[in-house]
């Protein structure tokens, strides 16, 4: 496909970050965690000092959306407190921020991270967990109704779920405890139909959007006739795809959400059990001999981007909203044509029919990537970790994006997807 990436004057061109990576001076359970490259998000990328700053950097890049989280924890210190006022303040701040700069924000309720009491509580392996936090999106939703319409409830709680109770990367980092990451899942997909009643009940100036984002990674053998490999796969797919959206938007708890967010990284391949993927230890050199395209995380593959979207919207039929696409690489070149392939599968499958009405990059600064630190460079801009300034600077990949949501791409960018094996 040449010519230009057109989409609709309404498309949705934004970026993501989530507070845990970005903020600092969090106290949830990431607080007290060291990261394998000995990073730790106790001052992270200082956004909770620097919005403002940061709110510029967006306005330059010329993106029309946020897609933020706000911190539980920072909100409320004990089951059905009041929301603490100064940190509210704050938020509706940065959102007053953004308005001004015609920045339309979508607000993340839970992303990987809980109040301290919840976590003594046993997070969401407890069922009181639930309540506590329809209090918790009752009174936000109500103090923000003003300024916010768009709200995704979770973020990946396949991803969450698994790796704090399947495979021991986040906190508490239990392993293979398949009945605690199913009642995790059941307790946020009832989470999710509780809050999106609460979130209707209130008058909103725009109609307001719920949804989850669902992170997909698609599971496959490396190998065509290692059935082993293929067993696993399915099993895999079973479990963090199939039975969570089962979930939150099977039979009549679709109505519950507008719209479906999806967050799309590429595929995980196995090849005698083992996932070939960076974030499973697996050189990206020794990926080359498998003839495997990755960033420093995971597999890349467009056309299963295209696939994926057509798929979501035959089965769900929702606007759908990236809530997040990216690539973590020191080389820039490789992000852009990254983006780019992705950008082209997404307009064929707009073009196509499917109804997305925006895209999100992940992410806008260079951040504490969970279990893996400061190591993976996913930012548009990038941030000096080494320096106690934090220094901010556009990326090559941020320029292309700039471009990309000032509607200035043409066949000539585009053109790198021709370089691209993916
Ligand atoms: C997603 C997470 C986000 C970030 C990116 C790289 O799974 O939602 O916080 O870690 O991956």
């Amino acid at each position: 496909m040449a010519g230009e990436l057109k989409f609709s004057e309404q498309f949705l061109w934004g970026t993501a970050t989530s507070p845990t990576q970005v903020e600092g001076h969090v106290v949830n359970e990431w607080t007290d965690y060291v990261a394998s490259d000995g990073g730790h998000c106790r001052v992270a990328c200082n956004h909770y000092h620097r919005y403002e700053e940061d709110v510029q950097l967006m306005a330059g890049l010329g993106v029309n959306a946020y897609r933020m989280g706000i911190e539980w924890s920072r909100l409320q210190d004990k089951p059905f407190a009041p929301l603490n006022q100064t940190e509210l303040q704050r938020y509706i701040h940065l959102l007053d921020l953004l308005k001004e700069r015609n920045i339309t924000p979508m607000v993340v309720l839970h992303h990987f991270s809980n109040p301290p009491w919840i976590t003594k509580g046993g997070g969401w392996l407890n069922p009181t967990t639930i309540p506590a936090f329809v209090d918790y999106v009752t009174k936000l939703v109500s103090a923000l109704k003003e300024r916010v319409h768009i709200w995704n409830t979770f973020n990946e709680p396949d991803t969450y779920a698994s790796l704090t109770y399947l495979l021991g990367g986040f906190p508490p980092f239990e392993k293979w405890k398949f009945m605690k990451y199913r009642r995790v899942i059941k307790h946020m997909a009832e989470a999710h139909v509780r809050v999106s009643e609460v979130i209707r009940q209130n008058k909103f100036s725009c109609a307001p959007e719920i949804g989850i984002a669902k992170n997909w990674t698609s599971f496959g053998a490396f190998q065509i006739y290692a059935f082993w490999d293929h067993l696993l796969a399915e099993a895999s797919h079973h479990s963090f795809n199939r039975f969570v959206l089962k979930e939150f938007l099977g039979g009549n708890r679709r109505n519950a959400s507008t719209f479906l967010g999806v967050n799309y990284y590429g595929r995980a391949r196995l090849n005698h059990f083992r996932a070939l993927v960076p974030t499973n230890n697996v050189s990206i050199e020794e990926l080359k001999k498998f003839g495997i395209v990755a960033d420093d995380m995971f597999e890349r593959h467009p056309s299963g981007f295209g696939k994926l979207l057509k798929r979501f919207q035959r089965e769900y039929n929702l606007p759908i909203y990236i809530t997040e696409h990216g690539a973590a690489s020191n080389d820039q070149d490789f992000r852009i044509r990254d983006l780019t392939a992705h950008l082209l599968e997404l307009h064929a499958a707009v073009n196509h029919g499917v109804d997305v009405r925006g895209f999100f990059y992940w992410s806008l600064l260079d951040n504490f990537e969970w279990q893996f630190g400061y190591s993976k460079k996913f930012g548009l801009f990038s941030v000096d970790f080494n320096d106690e300034a934090l220094p901010r600077k556009l990326t090559r990949v941020g320029e292309f994006y700039r471009s990309v949501c000032r509607g200035q791409t043409n066949s000539t960018n585009l053109s790198a997807r021709d370089k691209i094996s993916m």
